[in-house]
């Protein structure tokens, strides 16, 4: 059995609206009479209304939705879809599961709303081909984060082909903290902890783990937040039309590579730092702004090659444990005063941290990872846990 149909199993049985209305079974759903149908549906819908919910979005692109095409990948029982077709949205809802689609189909029928709505069954990621014409989003709620990446990536980079010039990729996902948070599972575990026993995968994402799975599109990041108590991520992009979405699958794999950085040689600025077995643990100097370190990566950006067209960036991604103070993360140029890119600031927080900084260019290409003390009066100390070099769109 293929993952697909493994997963088609769990997701008949989908999230009844708000978070405390529980799950139903679409094939369930299907049994009633239109009425029933309608009232049940009316109520599951109201109870996800809530602000920290779908509120909030459903207001926030409610008028620039209207007379938009928007194509939903894992669609469930078609609240969001339902809500911006009532107010002028075109709608093609997509599902893995046929009675999901189908119930879909007789809410819309009830709503009067079958003229601005379309419908597409994915029995293998490659159905999503069969999509008519351009899309100017693509909506994924929950849906994505329940596959392996690599077909996750599949059905997205299908879908990034269907998207007009400047189109927007919306998603909601689960953040990598919540992941952190409930002991960082395998992801075929993590399912059965985020939506029970039957959940065959989860998978943590945050903004740059998106634009990997949409990688070589260029995007700009238009929203990255949480919300829902910290549960839920948020990320919309626009995506570049002018980025090369159809490189031949030798160069995407060339241009994905990633290199590991840690055992690079690294020198100790102020403060200390050194070796160990996890990783090397340092000590800032209390002094805000005082450079504590830095990993000489010469070598890897050497090893990834310099080939990176003109909108790709250099990221370097990284996992670290900070348990007092802030610290901030750079890539410099030959000099550390040159920095390419933003500094990104992590404060001390108890657990397994991580962040990406990046260039905002591909040259010069950086030399150093640089990371120093961003505290007043405080000796930041932690540990560096791994570092990952690769190029971004
Ligand atoms: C958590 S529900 C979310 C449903 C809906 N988007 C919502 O906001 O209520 C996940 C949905 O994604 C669908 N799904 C799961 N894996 C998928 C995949 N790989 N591709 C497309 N849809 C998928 C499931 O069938 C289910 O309808």
């Amino acid at each position: 059995m293929d993952f697909l149909d493994v997963s088609r199993e769990k997701w008949r049985e989908v999230p009844a609206g708000g978070d405390v209305m529980g799950r139903v079974f679409s094939s369930d759903l299907l049994k009633a009479s239109d009425a029933e149908l309608l009232t049940h549906w009316q109520r599951m819908d109201e109870s996800g209304r809530v602000p920290d919910h779908r509120g909030w979005y459903q207001v926030l692109y409610c008028e620039a939705f209207a007379g938009r095409q928007v194509v939903e990948v894992g669609s469930g029982l078609g609240f969001d879809g339902i809500h911006f077709m009532r107010n002028g949205a075109k709608w093609v809802f997509t599902d893995i599961v046929k009675d999901n689609l189908e119930t879909v189909r007789r809410l819309v029928d009830l709503h009067g709303l079958s003229a601005q709505a379309d419908y597409l069954w994915i029995d293998k990621p490659e159905a999503l081909l069969a999509l008519q014409g351009e899309f100017d989003v693509v909506w994924a709620n929950g849906s994505l984060h329940h596959a392996p990446f690599e077909i996750a990536r599949l059905e997205s980079q299908i879908l990034l082909g269907r998207l007009k010039p400047g189109g927007r990729w919306i998603e909601l996902f689960y953040p990598y903290e919540r992941w952190v948070r409930q002991g960082r599972p395998d992801f075929s575990e993590w399912g059965k902890v985020t939506d029970g026993e039957r959940t065959p995968w989860a998978e943590w994402y945050d903004v740059e783990r998106i634009k990997r799975r949409l990688f070589p599109a260029a995007t700009v990041t238009i929203l990255d937040l949480q919300f829902g108590g910290g549960q839920y991520g948020w990320v919309d992009l626009a995506v570049d039309g002018t980025g090369s979405v159809a490189l031949p699958p030798a160069a995407v794999e060339k241009l994905t590579r990633s290199a590991d950085v840690i055992g690079l040689p690294l020198v100790s600025l102020h403060g200390t730092v050194q070796r160990q077995a996890g990783g090397p643990a340092f000590r800032c100097s209390s002094r805000i702004w005082d450079y504590s370190w830095a990993i000489d990566i010469g070598e890897a950006v050497g090893k990834i090659g310099e080939d990176t067209a003109s909108n790709r960036k250099w990221a370097i991604d990284l996992e670290f444990e900070l348990g007092s103070g802030a610290v901030g993360f750079i890539l410099t140029a030959e000099n550390h005063d040159e920095f390419l890119g933003r500094e990104v600031v992590a404060d001390a927080r108890p657990t397994l941290q991580r962040v990406t900084a990046s260039t905002y260019g591909a040259s010069p290409p950086p030399r150093w990872l640089l990371m120093r003390n961003v505290a007043h009066e405080t000796a930041s100390s932690g540990t560096l846990v791994s570092a990952s070099l690769r190029i971004s769109n």
